[in-house]
């Protein structure tokens, strides 16, 4: 019980960022200048040497007390809720080590500016855009459905359809967001040109 207060304690900081970089990818609909204009400002905030490490520590954290969480509820798991609830956390899991791995890669290793044209590069590399499009899309589209199924679990007293809408709604909004931040990297919106160093990444040409 008490793993599962922190597990919601340490989510409130991942949901924090998550709502301030989302609304950088949304803010990205009307343009790669208005996405770099939000960036460098968040930056200012989230890239303090004490907010990066209270944000990573969270992180790690997430994702450990989650994997605890899969391993110990993998035979009583029952019902879809539950299932739902699990297979996003798990995929977030996935995503998060890999999405904190590359964007650290990136900017220490490699080095470049983890900045729009990162996140789109993988779109204009083909094959690449059929691993980044879903991977980008399930990414977003989960978030927003974890935090719909443990609003489920908050809602015991209230009536079946209120704590089904307390899932769908956050659903299919996130499907919706999802759709349009895919869209406007793969250049649906605006034309995108890439610069060749962020393609490069995806070429193994960067050493
Ligand atoms: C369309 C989906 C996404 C794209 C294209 C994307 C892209 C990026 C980019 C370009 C950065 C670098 C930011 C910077 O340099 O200031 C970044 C950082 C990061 N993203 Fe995402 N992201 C996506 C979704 C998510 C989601 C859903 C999460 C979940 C919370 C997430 C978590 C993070 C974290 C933790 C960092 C590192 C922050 C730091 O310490 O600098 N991302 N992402």
């Amino acid at each position: 019980m008490r793993l599962r207060h922190l597990h919601g304690l340490s989510a409130l900081i991942v949901a924090s960022y998550a709502c301030v970089h989302i609304a950088n990818h949304l803010v990205g609909l009307a343009g790669i200048e208005a996405h770099m204009a939000f960036m460098s400002a968040a930056r200012s905030v989230y890239r303090l040497p004490a907010v990066e490490a209270l944000l990573l520590s969270a992180i790690a954290f997430q994702i450990c007390s989650g994997l605890a969480f899969v391993i110990r509820g993998w035979k009583q798991r029952e019902g879809f809720i539950q299932w739902l609830q699990a297979g996003s956390g798990a995929y977030l899991l996935f995503f998060f080590l890999n999405h904190v791995r590359e964007i650290f890669l990136a900017r220490f290793v490699v080095p470049v500016d983890t900045n729009f044209y990162f996140g789109a590069s993988g779109f204009y590399v083909p094959p690449f855009q059929f691993f980044v499009a879903p991977y980008y899309f399930l990414a977003v589209l989960a978030v927003f459905t974890h935090l719909g199924c443990a609003l489920y679990w908050q809602l015991q007293t209230r009536s079946r359809p209120a704590r089904i809408l307390a899932i769908a709604l956050p659903a299919v909004v996130g499907f919706v967001i999802s759709l349009l931040i895919v869209l406007s990297l793969a250049g649906v919106f605006y034309p995108v040109e890439v610069p060749s160093g962020y393609k490069a990444i995806y070429n193994g040409q960067t050493s």
